[in-house]
């Protein structure tokens, strides 16, 4: 049986990349997109959800989540991810996927009631749908089978020196669902960076030659370009299909037992994941943290994924 997902994001251009393994991935049943502000405000993020969504023909519920972190004000990521959250292809008018009139945390909440407690959440944004789920409805905490996120890092981080960008938004709800007892795998950026849409990895979506390929194609030049400018790297790091991979298939992402906390009070490091990967601490080990991607076949099934949406 395909494992029941429900993908909580914030598009973003590998979000977007998340959304398409997601929905094509023979493994995974995509029960319903949520979106949170993050990369981009929730407008934006929503609307590009859709996008992706009439671009490749999936047909899920897609319901927009919150649009403020719980404490702190929102920051997006324009940066990296454009003024409209999705930069680079052209997207012409209204998507013809609906948005979905319940609320994000109202829809988690429901399908996870409604279920035996066998589905996986996989969030690649802020944490703020599901904090706020959990705090709703804490009789959801026993219903998520496992929770499948990108974020964090043990060293560097990506939007200050020590905190990656999705837990930096919202550390306070990162802190709710890390401490919600339920049982988390974390892609950090020190896998992340693992997966790096280099040229070659470009050409082979190229080489699809279908309408969705061509769009990962823009959509992949214009993030690379984004991280040329800020990283001076080649290759961008396509984070969030990580997160998807590992429920896909774990043995493409080689993980370590560690305890993980979430500072919320420091000036300087608000927002870290401090992973304790050397057990100093000795204290209950609450996420699969990854350390090693499969990266040729990770690539593999990313460009299967794109490569069976076919023109309609
Ligand atoms: O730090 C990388 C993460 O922040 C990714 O999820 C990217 O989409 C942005 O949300
Ligand atoms: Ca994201």
């Amino acid at each position: 049986m395909p494992q029941q997902i429900i993908l909580d994001c914030d598009p973003g251009h590998d979000d977007a990349m998340a959304i398409l393994l997601a929905a094509a991935a023979p493994e995974l049943d995509l029960l319903a997109i949520t979106t949170v502000a993050g990369n981009q405000t929730l407008p934006k993020t929503t609307l590009n959800a859709r996008r992706v969504c009439g671009l490749a023909g999936i047909r899920v519920p897609v319901a927009a989540g919150c649009e403020h972190p719980l404490v702190r004000e929102l920051r997006v990521a324009a940066n990296i991810h454009g003024e409209s959250g999705l930069e680079g292809p052209t997207f012409t008018g209204e998507p013809d996927v609906p948005l979905d009139p319940r609320h994000a945390v109202d829809l988690i909440i429901e399908l996870l009631l409604a279920s035996d407690g066998d589905i996986v959440l996989v969030a690649t944004g802020p944490l703020t749908n599901v904090a706020v789920a959990m705090r709703r409805e804490p009789r959801i905490v026993s219903k998520i089978r496992h929770i499948s996120l990108m974020g964090g890092a043990w060293g560097l981080g990506n939007r200050t020196p020590s905190a990656e960008f999705n837990i930096l938004v919202d550390p306070e709800a990162a802190r709710i669902v890390f401490e919600s007892g339920v049982p988390i795998t974390m892609c950090p950026l020190e896998l992340t960076h693992q997966a790096r849409a280099t040229p070659e990895v470009v050409g082979r979506f190229a080489d699809l030659r279908t309408p969705v390929g061509d769009v990962v194609v823009e959509m992949l030049r214009f993030y690379g370009e984004a991280y040329r400018r800020l990283h001076g790297e080649g290759g961008a790091p396509v984070h969030d299909p990580t997160a998807v991979a590992w429920v896909m298939d774990p043995t493409l992402v080689e993980t370590r037992l560690a305890h993980v906390d979430i500072e919320t009070h420091a000036e300087f490091s608000y927002g870290r994941t401090v992973v304790d990967l050397l057990d100093v601490l000795h204290l209950p080990k609450n996420a699969l943290v990854g350390i090693r991607l499969e990266v040729e076949r990770f690539w593999d099934r990313m460009v299967e994924a794109v490569g069976s949406y076919r023109a309609p």
